[in-house]
Protein backbone atom coordinates (compact mmCIF):
# COMPACT_ATOMS: atom_id res chain seq x y z
CA UNK A 1 0.00 0.00 0.00
CA UNK A 2 1.21 3.72 -0.78
CA UNK A 3 1.03 6.20 0.86
CA UNK A 4 -1.47 7.99 -1.02
CA UNK A 5 -3.66 4.46 -1.18
CA UNK A 6 -3.39 4.50 2.68
CA UNK A 7 -4.32 8.51 2.50
CA UNK A 8 -7.93 7.29 0.78
CA UNK A 9 -8.18 3.93 2.86
CA UNK A 10 -7.31 5.81 6.35
CA UNK A 11 -10.16 8.62 5.64
CA UNK A 12 -12.71 6.09 5.01
CA UNK A 13 -11.93 3.99 8.20
CA UNK A 14 -11.56 7.06 9.69
CA UNK A 15 -14.79 7.89 8.84
CA UNK A 16 -16.37 4.37 9.65
CA UNK A 17 -15.56 4.81 12.66
CA UNK A 18 -16.86 7.95 13.64
CA UNK A 19 -20.28 6.33 12.27
CA UNK A 20 -19.73 3.45 14.42
CA UNK A 21 -19.03 4.80 17.88
CA UNK A 22 -21.99 7.37 16.95
CA UNK A 23 -24.34 3.70 16.37
CA UNK A 24 -23.34 1.92 19.13
CA UNK A 25 -26.22 2.94 21.43
CA UNK A 26 -28.56 1.58 18.54
CA UNK A 27 -26.38 -2.11 19.27
CA UNK A 28 -26.96 -5.17 21.34
CA UNK A 29 -24.62 -4.28 24.17
CA UNK A 30 -23.43 -8.57 24.49
CA UNK A 31 -22.36 -9.81 21.07
CA UNK A 32 -25.74 -12.04 20.12
CA UNK A 33 -23.63 -14.42 18.41
CA UNK A 34 -22.97 -18.29 19.24
CA UNK A 35 -19.76 -19.69 19.42
CA UNK A 36 -17.66 -20.51 16.00
CA UNK A 37 -20.68 -17.86 14.34
CA UNK A 38 -17.68 -15.46 13.27
CA UNK A 39 -14.89 -18.25 12.69
CA UNK A 40 -17.63 -19.94 10.22
CA UNK A 41 -18.13 -16.13 8.08
CA UNK A 42 -14.75 -15.99 7.43
CA UNK A 43 -13.08 -18.01 4.54
CA UNK A 44 -11.17 -21.00 5.82
CA UNK A 45 -8.19 -20.16 3.71
CA UNK A 46 -5.82 -16.73 2.89
CA UNK A 47 -6.81 -14.98 0.15
CA UNK A 48 -4.51 -15.31 -2.98
CA UNK A 49 -5.07 -11.95 -4.48
CA UNK A 50 -5.71 -8.79 -3.24
CA UNK A 51 -8.93 -7.14 -1.93
CA UNK A 52 -10.44 -3.94 -2.35
CA UNK A 53 -10.24 -1.48 0.79
CA UNK A 54 -14.00 -1.06 0.30
CA UNK A 55 -14.90 -4.62 0.28
CA UNK A 56 -12.74 -4.97 3.49
CA UNK A 57 -14.73 -2.11 5.37
CA UNK A 58 -17.93 -4.13 4.36
CA UNK A 59 -16.81 -7.04 6.01
CA UNK A 60 -15.93 -5.18 9.17
CA UNK A 61 -19.15 -4.22 9.30
CA UNK A 62 -21.13 -7.76 8.10
CA UNK A 63 -18.56 -10.12 9.51
CA UNK A 64 -16.95 -8.27 13.02
CA UNK A 65 -19.20 -5.75 14.33
CA UNK A 66 -22.11 -8.57 15.42
CA UNK A 67 -18.94 -10.32 17.30
CA UNK A 68 -18.43 -7.21 19.50
CA UNK A 69 -19.73 -7.09 23.44
CA UNK A 70 -20.08 -3.23 23.06
CA UNK A 71 -18.22 -2.22 26.23
CA UNK A 72 -17.82 1.67 25.01
CA UNK A 73 -21.81 1.15 25.07
CA UNK A 74 -23.97 3.54 27.67
CA UNK A 75 -25.78 0.53 28.99
CA UNK A 76 -22.46 -1.59 29.67
CA UNK A 77 -21.92 -2.51 33.25
CA UNK A 78 -20.12 -5.31 32.95
CA UNK A 79 -16.25 -6.12 34.59
CA UNK A 80 -15.17 -2.79 34.91
CA UNK A 81 -15.29 0.15 32.25
CA UNK A 82 -12.76 -0.73 29.46
CA UNK A 83 -12.94 3.25 28.05
CA UNK A 84 -11.55 3.54 24.86
CA UNK A 85 -11.62 7.43 24.18
CA UNK A 86 -11.43 8.87 21.10
CA UNK A 87 -8.65 11.30 21.81
CA UNK A 88 -6.22 8.15 22.66
CA UNK A 89 -6.99 6.31 20.03
CA UNK A 90 -6.09 8.89 17.92
CA UNK A 91 -2.91 8.39 19.63
CA UNK A 92 -2.73 4.98 18.60
CA UNK A 93 -3.37 5.29 15.53
CA UNK A 94 -0.52 7.73 15.23
CA UNK A 95 1.53 5.14 17.30
CA UNK A 96 0.56 2.64 14.46
CA UNK A 97 1.68 5.02 11.76
CA UNK A 98 4.66 6.14 12.40
CA UNK A 99 5.98 2.61 12.83
CA UNK A 100 8.64 2.85 15.41
CA UNK A 101 11.10 -0.40 16.56
CA UNK A 102 11.62 0.62 20.70
CA UNK A 103 13.92 -1.29 21.63
CA UNK A 104 16.55 0.83 22.71
CA UNK A 105 16.66 4.67 23.24
CA UNK A 106 18.35 5.05 19.89
CA UNK A 107 15.92 3.31 17.71
CA UNK A 108 13.28 6.01 18.94
CA UNK A 109 14.47 8.47 21.19
CA UNK A 110 11.07 10.21 21.54
CA UNK A 111 9.43 7.32 22.47
CA UNK A 112 11.77 6.77 25.30
CA UNK A 113 11.59 10.27 26.37
CA UNK A 114 7.90 10.83 26.08
CA UNK A 115 7.06 7.71 27.75
CA UNK A 116 9.48 9.10 30.84
CA UNK A 117 7.40 12.24 30.66
CA UNK A 118 4.03 10.70 30.83
CA UNK A 119 4.72 8.78 33.39
CA UNK A 120 5.87 11.64 35.88
CA UNK A 121 2.50 13.40 34.12
CA UNK A 122 0.52 10.72 35.76
CA UNK A 123 2.10 10.48 38.73
CA UNK A 124 2.08 14.21 39.34
CA UNK A 125 -1.79 13.97 38.32
CA UNK A 126 -2.67 11.67 41.09
CA UNK A 127 -0.19 12.89 43.78
CA UNK A 128 2.79 10.97 43.73
CA UNK A 129 6.04 11.89 45.00
CA UNK A 130 9.36 12.23 42.55
CA UNK A 131 11.00 9.20 44.38
CA UNK A 132 8.65 6.77 41.67
CA UNK A 133 9.81 6.17 38.29
CA UNK A 134 7.23 4.53 35.73
CA UNK A 135 6.91 2.37 32.56
CA UNK A 136 3.58 1.85 30.76
CA UNK A 137 3.50 -2.15 30.14
CA UNK A 138 0.60 -3.70 27.80
CA UNK A 139 -1.08 -5.34 31.26
CA UNK A 140 -1.43 -4.80 34.92
CA UNK A 141 -0.70 -8.69 34.89
CA UNK A 142 3.07 -8.20 33.33
CA UNK A 143 3.49 -5.26 35.87
CA UNK A 144 2.21 -8.07 38.45
CA UNK A 145 4.51 -10.66 36.71
CA UNK A 146 7.68 -8.12 36.75
CA UNK A 147 6.94 -7.20 40.44
CA UNK A 148 6.80 -10.67 41.46
CA UNK A 149 10.34 -11.14 39.95
CA UNK A 150 11.94 -8.15 41.46
CA UNK A 151 10.63 -9.49 44.73
CA UNK A 152 12.11 -13.51 44.34
CA UNK A 153 15.13 -11.68 43.59
CA UNK A 154 15.44 -9.21 46.08
CA UNK A 155 14.50 -11.85 48.56
CA UNK A 156 16.78 -14.77 47.03
CA UNK A 157 19.64 -12.79 46.33
CA UNK A 158 19.62 -12.89 42.90
CA UNK A 159 19.07 -16.26 42.36
CA UNK A 160 18.56 -15.91 38.81
CA UNK A 161 22.48 -15.35 38.40
CA UNK A 162 23.43 -18.95 40.01
CA UNK A 163 20.68 -21.81 40.24
CA UNK A 164 17.23 -19.90 40.46
CA UNK A 165 15.03 -21.15 42.98
CA UNK A 166 16.05 -24.80 41.93
CA UNK A 167 19.71 -23.36 44.32
CA UNK A 168 17.46 -21.32 47.08
CA UNK A 169 17.18 -23.60 50.34
CA UNK A 170 13.76 -22.56 51.88
CA UNK A 171 10.41 -21.69 50.52
CA UNK A 172 9.44 -18.25 49.39
CA UNK A 173 6.66 -16.94 50.54
CA UNK A 174 4.10 -14.24 48.80
CA UNK A 175 1.15 -12.69 50.73
CA UNK A 176 -2.38 -11.78 49.46
CA UNK A 177 -6.18 -12.10 49.86
CA UNK A 178 -8.48 -14.15 48.06
CA UNK A 179 -9.77 -10.62 46.64
CA UNK A 180 -7.00 -10.16 44.66
CA UNK A 181 -7.47 -10.33 40.92
CA UNK A 182 -6.36 -13.69 39.19
CA UNK A 183 -3.72 -12.38 37.82
CA UNK A 184 -1.75 -12.24 41.07
CA UNK A 185 -1.74 -15.85 41.68
CA UNK A 186 -0.79 -16.01 37.99
CA UNK A 187 2.26 -13.81 38.55
CA UNK A 188 2.86 -16.05 41.61
CA UNK A 189 2.98 -18.98 39.74
CA UNK A 190 4.62 -17.96 36.65
CA UNK A 191 7.36 -16.12 38.49
CA UNK A 192 8.58 -19.29 40.46
CA UNK A 193 6.87 -19.23 44.06
CA UNK A 194 4.28 -21.73 42.89
CA UNK A 195 0.88 -22.13 44.76
CA UNK A 196 1.46 -23.86 47.49
CA UNK A 197 3.51 -20.48 48.72
CA UNK A 198 0.71 -17.94 47.88
CA UNK A 199 -0.16 -17.54 51.47
CA UNK A 200 -4.08 -15.93 51.51
CA UNK A 201 -4.20 -13.47 54.28
CA UNK A 202 -7.91 -13.34 56.30
CA UNK A 203 -9.91 -10.34 55.34
CA UNK A 204 -12.36 -8.07 56.58
CA UNK A 205 -15.54 -10.17 56.59
CA UNK A 206 -17.56 -6.84 55.11
CA UNK A 207 -14.86 -4.41 53.71
CA UNK A 208 -12.93 -7.14 52.58
CA UNK A 209 -9.45 -5.81 53.13
CA UNK A 210 -6.97 -7.62 53.99
CA UNK A 211 -6.37 -7.21 57.96
CA UNK A 212 -2.91 -6.31 58.64
CA UNK A 213 -2.75 -8.28 62.25
CA UNK A 214 -3.42 -11.62 60.24
CA UNK A 215 -0.67 -10.94 58.01
CA UNK A 216 1.59 -9.87 60.54
CA UNK A 217 1.24 -13.11 62.21
CA UNK A 218 1.17 -15.31 58.76
CA UNK A 219 4.69 -13.15 58.50
CA UNK A 220 5.69 -14.80 62.11
CA UNK A 221 4.46 -17.77 61.34
CA UNK A 222 6.35 -18.81 57.95
CA UNK A 223 9.72 -17.45 59.13
CA UNK A 224 9.52 -19.80 62.51
CA UNK A 225 8.72 -22.89 60.21
CA UNK A 226 12.27 -21.75 58.10
CA UNK A 227 10.36 -20.14 55.09
CA UNK A 228 11.54 -16.85 53.49
CA UNK A 229 8.72 -14.09 53.14
CA UNK A 230 9.12 -12.14 49.96
CA UNK A 231 6.48 -10.40 48.58
CA UNK A 232 2.80 -8.68 49.70
CA UNK A 233 0.52 -7.73 46.77
CA UNK A 234 -1.86 -5.65 48.25
CA UNK A 235 -5.09 -4.79 46.30
CA UNK A 236 -6.32 -1.27 46.38
CA UNK A 237 -10.07 -1.43 44.21
CA UNK A 238 -10.01 -6.20 44.49
CA UNK A 239 -11.93 -7.13 41.00
CA UNK A 240 -14.71 -8.74 43.11
CA UNK A 241 -16.46 -5.37 45.31
CA UNK A 242 -13.87 -3.35 45.35
CA UNK A 243 -12.43 -4.47 48.50
CA UNK A 244 -9.00 -1.70 49.73
CA UNK A 245 -6.43 -3.27 51.71
CA UNK A 246 -4.96 -1.13 54.42
CA UNK A 247 -1.81 0.51 52.36
CA UNK A 248 -0.01 2.01 54.99
CA UNK A 249 -0.41 -1.03 57.50
CA UNK A 250 0.90 -3.43 55.03
CA UNK A 251 3.60 -1.15 54.21
CA UNK A 252 5.22 -1.10 58.10
CA UNK A 253 4.92 -4.51 58.09
CA UNK A 254 6.85 -5.11 54.56
CA UNK A 255 9.31 -2.58 55.32
CA UNK A 256 9.71 -4.17 58.79
CA UNK A 257 10.15 -7.50 57.45
CA UNK A 258 12.36 -6.44 54.00
CA UNK A 259 9.01 -7.97 52.40
CA UNK A 260 8.74 -6.72 48.63
CA UNK A 261 4.92 -4.71 48.54
CA UNK A 262 3.13 -4.43 45.04
CA UNK A 263 -0.12 -2.40 44.74
CA UNK A 264 -2.25 -3.23 42.34
CA UNK A 265 -4.59 -0.67 42.12
CA UNK A 266 -5.27 -1.69 37.72
CA UNK A 267 -9.30 -0.22 38.00
CA UNK A 268 -9.27 2.37 41.15
CA UNK A 269 -6.06 3.94 39.85
CA UNK A 270 -8.03 6.26 38.14
CA UNK A 271 -9.93 7.67 40.89
CA UNK A 272 -6.26 8.61 42.44
CA UNK A 273 -6.58 11.43 39.93
CA UNK A 274 -9.17 12.94 42.52
CA UNK A 275 -7.56 14.55 45.41
CA UNK A 276 -10.72 13.55 47.21
CA UNK A 277 -10.20 9.45 46.80
CA UNK A 278 -6.44 9.45 47.71
CA UNK A 279 -6.83 8.83 51.41
CA UNK A 280 -7.52 4.94 49.72
CA UNK A 281 -4.26 4.25 49.52
CA UNK A 282 -2.86 6.33 51.82
CA UNK A 283 0.82 4.70 52.07
CA UNK A 284 1.17 3.65 48.82
CA UNK A 285 4.78 5.71 49.13
CA UNK A 286 6.19 2.94 51.39
CA UNK A 287 5.99 0.62 48.83
CA UNK A 288 8.09 -0.77 46.09
CA UNK A 289 5.83 -1.48 43.14
CA UNK A 290 2.65 0.08 41.77
CA UNK A 291 0.29 -0.81 38.92
CA UNK A 292 -2.71 0.87 37.42
CA UNK A 293 -4.70 1.07 34.12
CA UNK A 294 -5.36 3.82 32.46
CA UNK A 295 -6.82 1.57 30.11
CA UNK A 296 -9.82 1.15 32.48
CA UNK A 297 -12.25 3.59 33.80
CA UNK A 298 -9.81 6.86 32.73
CA UNK A 299 -10.24 6.05 29.40
CA UNK A 300 -6.43 5.80 28.00
CA UNK A 301 -7.31 2.84 24.98
CA UNK A 302 -5.75 -0.42 26.09
CA UNK A 303 -2.73 -1.30 26.03
CA UNK A 304 -1.90 1.19 28.78
CA UNK A 305 -0.96 0.01 32.12
CA UNK A 306 1.77 2.10 34.74
CA UNK A 307 3.83 0.41 36.17
CA UNK A 308 6.15 2.25 38.69
CA UNK A 309 8.79 1.34 41.34
CA UNK A 310 11.32 3.23 43.86
CA UNK A 311 14.07 1.10 43.44
CA UNK A 312 15.02 1.57 39.85
CA UNK A 313 18.51 0.18 40.72
CA UNK A 314 17.27 -3.29 41.67
CA UNK A 315 14.28 -3.66 38.36
CA UNK A 316 17.59 -2.90 35.75
CA UNK A 317 19.57 -5.31 37.71
CA UNK A 318 17.12 -7.90 37.99
CA UNK A 319 15.99 -7.33 33.84
CA UNK A 320 19.15 -5.73 32.32
CA UNK A 321 20.69 -7.13 29.30
CA UNK A 322 23.49 -6.10 27.59
CA UNK A 323 24.37 -7.84 24.18
CA UNK A 324 26.44 -5.67 21.59
CA UNK A 325 24.09 -5.42 18.72
CA UNK A 326 21.89 -2.98 20.95
CA UNK A 327 24.66 -1.11 22.85
CA UNK A 328 24.78 3.28 21.97
CA UNK A 329 27.45 5.95 22.63
CA UNK A 330 23.96 6.99 24.37
CA UNK A 331 24.46 4.18 27.27
CA UNK A 332 24.42 5.23 30.91
CA UNK A 333 23.29 8.70 29.95
CA UNK A 334 19.63 7.46 28.78
CA UNK A 335 16.67 5.41 30.00
CA UNK A 336 16.71 1.94 28.32
CA UNK A 337 13.19 0.50 28.59
CA UNK A 338 14.25 -2.77 27.53
CA UNK A 339 15.80 -2.84 31.37
CA UNK A 340 12.60 -2.26 33.38
CA UNK A 341 10.49 -5.11 31.89
CA UNK A 342 10.49 -8.16 30.20
CA UNK A 343 10.02 -7.79 26.70
CA UNK A 344 12.62 -6.00 24.39
CA UNK A 345 10.51 -4.53 21.97
CA UNK A 346 7.85 -2.09 22.61
CA UNK A 347 5.11 -0.04 21.20
CA UNK A 348 5.26 3.77 21.47
CA UNK A 349 2.64 3.41 24.19
CA UNK A 350 2.95 7.20 25.41
CA UNK A 351 1.58 8.79 22.28
CA UNK A 352 -1.92 7.01 23.51
CA UNK A 353 -2.06 9.40 27.03
CA UNK A 354 0.11 12.17 25.70
CA UNK A 355 -3.11 12.47 22.95
CA UNK A 356 -5.85 12.01 25.93
CA UNK A 357 -4.59 14.13 28.48
CA UNK A 358 -4.07 17.18 25.76
CA UNK A 359 -7.42 16.60 24.06
CA UNK A 360 -9.70 15.60 26.19
CA UNK A 361 -7.93 17.47 29.51
CA UNK A 362 -7.59 16.67 33.31
CA UNK A 363 -10.19 18.99 34.27
CA UNK A 364 -13.01 17.09 31.75
CA UNK A 365 -11.60 13.59 32.71
CA UNK A 366 -11.63 14.56 36.32
CA UNK A 367 -15.44 15.39 36.28
CA UNK A 368 -16.26 12.31 34.67
CA UNK A 369 -14.99 10.75 37.57
CA UNK A 370 -17.01 12.23 39.97
CA UNK A 371 -19.87 11.86 37.79
CA UNK A 372 -19.86 8.20 37.77
CA UNK A 373 -18.79 7.92 41.37
CA UNK A 374 -22.02 10.10 42.19
CA UNK A 375 -23.81 7.67 39.75
CA UNK A 376 -23.02 5.02 41.82
CA UNK A 377 -24.08 6.75 45.21
CA UNK A 378 -27.17 7.29 43.41
CA UNK A 379 -27.79 3.91 42.35
CA UNK A 380 -26.49 2.28 45.55
CA UNK A 381 -28.87 4.64 47.73
CA UNK A 382 -31.61 3.71 45.18
CA UNK A 383 -31.38 -0.46 46.05
CA UNK A 384 -30.76 -0.04 49.69
CA UNK A 385 -34.04 1.90 49.78
CA UNK A 386 -36.06 -0.48 47.49
CA UNK A 387 -37.71 -3.62 49.55
CA UNK A 388 -35.98 -7.28 49.30
CA UNK A 389 -33.00 -6.00 47.47
CA UNK A 390 -29.44 -5.52 49.41
CA UNK A 391 -26.12 -4.07 48.54
CA UNK A 392 -23.34 -6.62 49.44
CA UNK A 393 -20.45 -5.16 50.09
CA UNK A 394 -19.21 -1.68 50.68
CA UNK A 395 -19.11 1.38 47.45
CA UNK A 396 -15.84 3.18 47.47
CA UNK A 397 -15.34 3.68 44.05
CA UNK A 398 -17.86 3.14 41.06
CA UNK A 399 -18.77 -0.71 41.35
CA UNK A 400 -22.15 -1.66 43.35
CA UNK A 401 -22.58 -5.23 44.69
CA UNK A 402 -26.10 -5.71 44.80
CA UNK A 403 -28.63 -9.49 45.30
CA UNK A 404 -32.52 -9.67 45.04
CA UNK A 405 -33.54 -11.66 48.12
CA UNK A 406 -37.35 -12.17 47.43
CA UNK A 407 -39.66 -14.09 49.64
CA UNK A 408 -40.86 -17.62 48.81
CA UNK A 409 -44.18 -19.07 49.12
CA UNK A 410 -43.31 -19.38 52.79
CA UNK A 411 -42.56 -15.99 53.41
CA UNK A 412 -39.37 -16.39 53.91
CA UNK A 413 -36.41 -15.13 52.20
CA UNK A 414 -34.96 -17.07 49.39
CA UNK A 415 -31.43 -18.79 50.03
CA UNK A 416 -28.98 -21.03 49.30
CA UNK A 417 -29.15 -22.61 45.47
CA UNK A 418 -32.63 -20.99 45.10
CA UNK A 419 -31.36 -17.71 45.62
CA UNK A 420 -28.47 -17.85 43.45
CA UNK A 421 -30.61 -19.25 40.59
CA UNK A 422 -32.92 -16.64 40.80
CA UNK A 423 -30.37 -14.04 40.51
CA UNK A 424 -28.45 -15.44 37.74
CA UNK A 425 -31.79 -15.97 36.13
CA UNK A 426 -33.06 -12.15 35.98
CA UNK A 427 -29.23 -11.29 35.02
CA UNK A 428 -29.63 -13.58 32.71
CA UNK A 429 -32.81 -12.12 31.25
CA UNK A 430 -31.01 -8.68 30.57
CA UNK A 431 -27.66 -10.03 29.15
CA UNK A 432 -29.37 -11.64 26.89
CA UNK A 433 -31.42 -9.29 25.77
CA UNK A 434 -28.70 -6.79 25.18
CA UNK A 435 -30.36 -4.07 26.73
CA UNK A 436 -27.66 -3.70 29.40
CA UNK A 437 -24.82 -5.94 30.54
CA UNK A 438 -23.89 -6.75 33.99
CA UNK A 439 -21.32 -9.08 35.23
CA UNK A 440 -22.43 -12.22 37.84
CA UNK A 441 -19.73 -13.24 40.53
CA UNK A 442 -19.41 -15.27 43.68
CA UNK A 443 -18.83 -14.00 47.48
CA UNK A 444 -18.89 -15.98 50.07
CA UNK A 445 -20.01 -18.98 47.02
CA UNK A 446 -23.18 -17.48 46.56
CA UNK A 447 -24.04 -15.20 43.26
CA UNK A 448 -24.60 -11.78 43.29
CA UNK A 449 -24.32 -9.07 40.32
CA UNK A 450 -21.75 -6.92 40.15
CA UNK A 451 -23.03 -3.49 38.69
CA UNK A 452 -19.55 -1.22 37.56
CA UNK A 453 -20.83 1.87 36.31
CA UNK A 454 -18.12 4.24 34.33
CA UNK A 455 -18.69 3.64 30.85
CA UNK A 456 -17.67 6.98 29.11
CA UNK A 457 -21.63 7.77 27.48
CA UNK A 458 -23.38 6.21 30.84
CA UNK A 459 -24.88 9.24 32.09
CA UNK A 460 -27.60 9.61 35.37
CA UNK A 461 -30.70 8.34 32.79
CA UNK A 462 -28.77 4.91 31.73
CA UNK A 463 -28.26 4.10 35.42
CA UNK A 464 -31.86 4.78 35.70
CA UNK A 465 -32.80 2.96 32.66
CA UNK A 466 -30.85 0.01 34.43
CA UNK A 467 -31.89 -0.30 37.95
CA UNK A 468 -35.94 -0.10 36.30
CA UNK A 469 -34.58 -3.14 33.73
CA UNK A 470 -33.43 -4.81 36.75
CA UNK A 471 -36.15 -4.46 38.62
CA UNK A 472 -39.02 -5.65 35.79
CA UNK A 473 -36.24 -8.93 35.28
CA UNK A 474 -36.20 -9.78 39.31
CA UNK A 475 -40.06 -9.39 38.90
CA UNK A 476 -40.32 -11.52 36.09
CA UNK A 477 -38.88 -14.58 37.59
C1 LIG B 1 -7.81 -5.33 40.39
C2 LIG B 1 -7.31 -5.83 39.06
N1 LIG B 1 -6.05 -6.23 38.95
C3 LIG B 1 -5.55 -6.68 37.78
C4 LIG B 1 -6.35 -6.76 36.66
C5 LIG B 1 -5.74 -7.26 35.39
O1 LIG B 1 -5.65 -6.24 34.46
P1 LIG B 1 -5.01 -6.46 33.02
O2 LIG B 1 -6.10 -6.90 32.13
O3 LIG B 1 -4.45 -5.11 32.65
O4 LIG B 1 -3.94 -7.47 33.15
C6 LIG B 1 -7.69 -6.37 36.74
C7 LIG B 1 -8.58 -6.49 35.57
O5 LIG B 1 -9.76 -6.54 35.66
C8 LIG B 1 -8.18 -5.89 37.97
O6 LIG B 1 -9.46 -5.49 38.09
Amino acid sequence: MTPEEFRKAGHALIDWIADYRQKIPELPVRAQVEPGDIRGALPSHPPGGTDDFSALLADLERVIVPGITQVQHPMHFGWFPSNASLASVLGDIASSGIGTLGISWESCPALTELEEVMCDWMRELTGLGSQWRGTIHDTASTACVTAMILARERASHFSKNGAGLQGVAAPLVVYSTSQAHSSIAKAVQLAGFGNDNLHMVAEDPWTRAMLPDALAAAIEQDLAAGKIPAGIVCSVGATGTTAMDPVEEIAAIANRHGVWLHVDAAMAGSAMLLPECRHLWQGVEQADSLAWNPHKWMGTILDTALFYVRDVDHLEAVMSTNPSYLRSGADGQVTQYRDWGIPLGRRFRALKLWFHLRLDGVEAIRSRLRRDLDNARWFRERVEAAEDWEVVAPVPLQTVCIRHVPRDERGQPLCGEALDDHNLAWVKRINTSGAAFMSPSQLDGRWMVRVSIGVESTTREHVARLWELIQQSAAAG
